[in-house]
């Protein structure tokens, strides 16, 4: 100001408007920066909101009303859900009217279905497709499956699944367990996610996605969607429209045989498998938690390429829909000479039987003896094949769902550890 004194009164006017303006400038300046830091803080105590209530809902849904054995539920809606037609959903409603218990992102429920020729009701799970914050009803997504291409024409398409789409139909009484299962989504965990979903395989990971929306999760999701084709993908306009919604949600579909009608970057983003190479492409590094439910080929090589990539077994979770395709426990028999076999004795049966490696899991070993054990999911699930442990121990070859009862055993995934013998 001095100087501008001494050179004359333009100058002073300039040089005086200029410090106006630095201080106008530094005052809006300050005011902007207030902002920034109230929107940060705005942004902050949202996010700490938002966990609060994450784990609070955690908290209530471990919490939780539930059933014990099965309950009745009636089939308020049956929907067919891809072009070739052998994806329906079923949307369920307590028949008695009462409260529908929450559940947890990627829980399944439990059928017994009263199947006409069958000796037994045949128990069934499947996971629940739709968001946890639905409590007016349950969703379930099942495919019918048709025999196996090379199977002869005396083999039948799947018992559950047919049921369900040929049978089924809306009005009709369903006996089903309460939710239940160990493939959940962290809530509480603000790592970036990887979800992937291969064929109805997208089920549980579809709902762990939405579980992520309600709870209007700022963490970083890529969902990888494989279908075959066009005719075969279901429910993508839901995961779509959550990912045009959020940033922080990323959506690839990858189609393994796409048919002419299929259009890439329009309906889908790959052609082919979904491998890790695929996912490089996609993922900034492998430092993500992965969640992974799919057909077995894709389980089992997905699951190892990412071990392989890096990804510690603690970051991989993944649900097998059938017998279980990825063992991440070795048979007990596997570091044992191959001629070595242990006794098994049913003792309920009064049979004594060998177990090589071959025989594979009790149930199998029980089943091929004409030892009737009750069985549903075949993948440490259900719990339906939950057998007294009379005497010895046994290995898993995959982790169960939840451990049975004390002093009980998952026949369908134990191998024995030595001799044993079991109430069968
Ligand atoms: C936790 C969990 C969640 C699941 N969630 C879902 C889900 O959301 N959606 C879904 O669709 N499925 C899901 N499943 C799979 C589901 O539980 C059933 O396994 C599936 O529907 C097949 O059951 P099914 O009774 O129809 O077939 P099954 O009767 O068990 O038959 C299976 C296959 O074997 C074939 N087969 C039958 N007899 C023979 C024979 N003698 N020789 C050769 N082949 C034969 C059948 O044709 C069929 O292809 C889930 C499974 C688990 C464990
Ligand atoms: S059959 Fe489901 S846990 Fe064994």
């Amino acid at each position: 100001m001095i100087l501008a004194l001494q050179i004359g009164g333009g100058t002073i006017v300039a040089l005086a408007l200029f410090q106006l303006c630095l201080g106008v400038y530094s005052s809006v300046a300050a005011v902007f920066r207030e902002r920034r830091l109230d929107a940060r803080h705005l942004q902050h105590f949202n996010d700490l909101a938002q966990a609060a209530l994450r784990n609070a809902e955690v908290d209530r849904l471990k919490s939780g009303t539930t059933w014990a054995g099965k309950r009745k539920f009636r089939i308020v809606e049956k929907r067919v859900e891809n072009k070739c037609g052998d994806i329906c959903s079923f949307y369920l409603q307590p028949h008695d009217g009462g409260e529908l218990p929450p559940f947890l992102p990627g829980q399944f429920l439990t059928f017994e279905l009263p199947i006409s020729d069958q000796p037994a009701p045949v128990i069934r799970c499947y996971s629940l497709s739709d968001s946890p914050s639905r409590l007016d009803r349950y969703r379930v997504t099942i495919k019918k499956l048709s025999p196996p291409p090379d199977a002869g024409e005396t083999v039948p398409g799947g018992l559950s699944s047919t049921y369900f789409h040929a049978n089924l139909k809306e009005g009709d009484v369903v006996d089903v367990q309460a939710p239940k299962g160990g493939f959940v989504l962290d809530l509480q965990s603000e790592r970036p996610v990887v979800l992937i979903g291969g064929g109805v395989g997208l089920t549980p990971v579809l709902s762990m996605l939405k579980a992520l929306d309600d709870a209007g999760s700022h963490r970083e999701v890529h969902f990888f969607h494989a279908a075959r084709s066009g005719d075969d993908i279901v429910l993508c306009d839901e995961i779509r429209e959550i990912a045009e919604r959020r940033n922080n949600v990323h959506y690839r579909v990858l189609y393994s045989a796409p048919t002419d009608a299929c259009v890439e970057g329009r309906d889908y983003d790959c052609p082919g498998f979904l491998t890790v190479d695929v996912l490089k492409r996609y993922l900034a590094s492998s430092n993500y938690e992965f969640y992974v439910c799919g057909p077995p080929q894709m389980m089992s090589s997905l699951t190892e390429q990412l071990r392989d990539w890096g990804v510690p077994d603690s970051d991989i979770h993944f649900e097998a829909f059938g017998p279980a395709s990825v063992k991440t426990v070795k048979s007990p028999a596997s570091s044992r000479e191959a001629a070595e076999s242990v006794q098994v004795e049913f003792s309920r049966s009064g049979k004594k039987v060998s177990w090589h490696e071959q025989d594979g899991t009790l149930l199998d070993l029980a089943e091929r003896n004409g030892i009737r054990v009750a069985s549903g999911c075949r993948a440490g699930n259900c719990g339906t094949c939950a057998t007294a442990l009379k005497k010895g121990d046994v290995t898993y070859v995959t982790r169960p769902a939840s451990s049975p009862a004390q002093g009980s055993v998952l026949m369908c995934i134990a191998c024995p550890g030595g001799n044993v013998i079991l109430d069968a």
